[in-house]
């Protein structure tokens, strides 16, 4: 028989320069610690340690990184031996030094690693941190412990609690490493190890330096709000706490202990569900699979909220922009909204002065349309009007170079419809950047039925170049997002109809976690915009459907959320001073007594199951329909762009924690409340 795993490549290799051995980790594509990593390290250290004829270690990462971190999917199920804490006290208890030479990123358990080497070189550019609070877990291999001993604890709760990056540079001010190359980062390592002659300088024998109470009392305050007080981020805080208190070896135990715990938590398995999520977002499926076209100049349609947004993020993102308006003076209204922007950026000292002026230097403001023939990419930001963007995309057609790729940014509107203003739909895809555009990761990339994949595959392109996160959409109305988020509104409006107050929902679901109740975000949006669209839709409108008057009413009454003071809540001093009004209560008791229904109370837990059901719902139709590729996808775009907390890991996570029976059970409670017009979608596909 032949034993396969003898002809795969080892993920650890041992050379030698001289009396110095040099360890190897050799795990594309970024070296991630693994069990057979772990290994292959501890038998290289065992190896060290028995040969006379060595005196130092080098541990290096082949390829363009060092260990950028672990392999995520060991953390759900029972770890096996070696583990890390094992393999980095076997380099401490080994009397020979080991030097970490870092490049690329040293990244949660890569750095923890680095860290209980004796001392680490880096390369310039390189990356490290303990991005672990964001994966829902704490740095279960003395990252907690190692750090503070080094940068002081209020620095440490910065560094782990925030899950930053930091520089090379930085990382040595902060004592993180101890020495930085512009050269051959193989040959400084092993210079450095002999350096040591033969001394170890263990980190865990250093003390964690004496800092006035208050900074880490200001550094603990700062970094329970900024992490919502999740688990992670308390225990996180406890265990670096622990570094000044305890003997070393206590407080390893007790930060191993809580990692134990944090791993195998839902919040856990719900941040790494989102992480894996949005890494297969990134991929299109391998039918839809081709070569992006090229992409440098991108000319942007409408200067207003959007266009503003989107020339930003592209100038930031090193392409040329051309910005095109109707007339000068809307043109000038842009291309002042950009400039104040930078500004900003770098009065507050967000951004380096020189970086600006080449920001705004790649941008070219005009209302000539034969500047458009540059573009690779045209993205339309005008107007919500099918005829206006018609219009838009004829022209663009008659100006744009042939192979360009013309995209619209239209929220609801049927991409098809705009593509056929063109001689070329082929080339037309929907790119729906969601507002503030330079601010927000999230990037539906739609799909009509014409586009090709190359033009899809230069949307899913652009967005990795913006530093967004894609997610591939079918031409729908309201795409992923706003098709959930409706489904989702509208089930929190039945809600207020048969007995909840606004007040109450949003409170409700702010307490499962979204960044904002929905009537808070419609007061926030506007309410004139969905008034208009009902308005629109009204003929058409299935009439067993379950209509809610409360935001038609609210908009008679000229509330049209905060810009008129008014909404679901009455403004009086800006958005901070929501408060309820009796008017609204009483348009709503109104609705109630139209339909007939007797008003009871609602429990949180209720408002928070139905609102979810409502979005899984609408999730299982999403696929069933081929809107969106993977259920996946769909918690990913409420994360990016809706607010949904993402510990809970998505509406369609949620739906699965519930289990096939419970989910069903849920879902015929939905069907059976929110009356005629309900489509129920099959749960099933939310299981796969
Ligand atoms: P806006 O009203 O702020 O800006 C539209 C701009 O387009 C105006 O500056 C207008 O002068 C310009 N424009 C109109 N017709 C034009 C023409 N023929 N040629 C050149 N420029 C023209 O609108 P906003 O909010 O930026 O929305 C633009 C598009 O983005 C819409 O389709 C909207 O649905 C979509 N969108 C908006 C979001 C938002 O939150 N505001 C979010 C996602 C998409």
């Amino acid at each position: 028989m032949i034993n396969e795993t003898a002809a795969v490549k080892p993920m650890v290799r041992t050379e030698r320069d001289g009396d110095v051995l040099v360890i190897v980790i050799d795990n594309p594509p970024v070296n991630a610690g693994s069990l057979e990593v772990r290994r292959g390290v501890l038998e290289a250290v065992t190896l060290l340690q028995a040969s006379p004829d060595l005196q130092a270690a080098v541990l290096i990462g082949a390829g363009s990184t060092f260990v950028a971190g672990s392999d995520l999917r060991e953390f759900g199920k029972p770890l096996q031996a070696p583990i890390l804490p094992d393999v980095i006290a076997a380099i401490e208890a080994c009397p020979k030094p080991v030097v970490a030479a870092l490049h690329g990123a040293a990244l949660g358990g890569g750095l923890e690693l680095a860290l209980g080497c004796d001392a680490r070189v880096a390369a310039v550019k390189t990356i490290v941190g303990l991005p672990e609070v964001t994966l829902g877990i704490i740095p279960g291999a003395g990252g907690t412990q190692r750090v503070p001993r080094r940068t002081g604890a209020a620095r440490a709760i910065r560094m782990v609690c925030g899950g930053e990056r930091i520089s090379a540079a930085e990382a040595r001010e902060l004592g993180l490493v101890d020495a930085v190359t512009d050269g051959d980062l193989r040959s400084a390592a092993i210079i450095h190890a002999r350096s040591l002659a033969g001394r170890k300088c263990r980190i865990r024998d250093e003390s964690v330096p004496e800092e006035e109470p208050q900074a880490i009392d200001a550094a603990v305050q700062a970094a329970l709000k900024a992490g919502k007080r999740r688990p992670a981020v308390v225990a996180a805080i406890e265990a670096i706490r622990a570094a000044a208190s305890l003997p070393f070896d206590a407080a390893l135990a007790q930060e191993r202990e809580a990692f134990q715990q944090l791993r195998l938590s839902r919040e856990a398995f719900a941040l790494r569900h989102q992480f894996f999520a949005e890494r297969d977002a990134m991929k299109l499926p391998k039918e839809l699979q081709a070569s992006p076209r090229s992409l440098q100049t991108v000319a942007i349609i409408g200067a207003g909220t959007m266009g503003t947004g989107i020339a930003i993020s592209a100038l930031d993102a090193g392409l040329d922009v051309v910005l095109l308006e109707q007339d000068d003076a809307a043109l000038q209204r842009g291309s002042e909204r950009i400039r104040a922007h930078y500004s900003s950026r770098v009065v507050s000292g967000k951004m380096a002065a020189e970086k600006a002026v080449a920001a705004a230097s790649r941008l070219d403001a005009t209302v000539d349309w034969k500047q458009l023939r540059r573009a690779d990419l045209v993205i339309e930001a005008v107007f919500e009007e099918l005829a206006v963007k018609q219009e838009v995309f004829a022209r663009i057609d008659a100006h744009a170079r042939q192979g360009a790729v013309l995209a619209t940014n239209t929220s609801y509107l049927d991409v098809d419809a705009i593509a056929q203003a063109t001689t070329r739909p082929q080339d037309v895809l929907g790119l729906h950047f969601f507002s503030p555009a330079n601010v927000m990761r999230l990037l539906e990339v739609v799909r009509a039925t014409r586009t090709a994949p190359d033009v899809l595959a230069t949307g899913v392109e652009l967005a990795k170049r913006l530093r967004k996160q894609p997610v591939v959409a079918g031409n729908a109305f309201g795409f992923i997002g706003n098709r959930i988020y409706n489904a989702y509104r509208k089930q929190c409006e039945f809600m207020l109809e048969e007995g909840a107050w606004p007040e109450q929902v949003d409170v409700a679901l702010q307490a499962f976690g979204m960044a904002m109740g929905p009537f808070a975000v419609s007061d926030l949006a506007g309410l004139d915009i969905p008034w208009r669209m009902r308005k629109a839709q009204a003929a058409t409108r299935d009439p067993r459907e379950r209509y809610v008057a409360i935001l038609d009413r609210l908009c008679e009454q000229g509330r049209y959320g905060q810009k008129t003071g008014a909404g679901y809540y009455t403004y009086t001093d800006g958005k901070r001073s929501a408060t309820t009004d009796d008017i609204v209560h009483r348009i709503i008791e109104q609705a109630s007594v139209e339909r007939g229904i007797q008003r009871r109370a609602f429990s949180n837990e209720e408002i928070q199951r139905r609102a979810l059901a409502a979005m899984a719902n609408e999730a299982a139709l999403l696929l069933s329909e081929g809107v969106a590729i993977r259920a996946s996808d769909i918690d990913v775009v409420l994360v990016q762009g809706y607010g949904f907390p993402r510990w809970e890991g998505g509406p369609v996570f949620w739906a699965c924690q519930l289990g096939a029976k419970t989910l069903q059970e849920t879902m015929d409670e939905l069907e059976q409340l929110s009356g005629g017009g309900f489509i129920r979608g099959n749960a099933a596909l939310l299981m796969d």
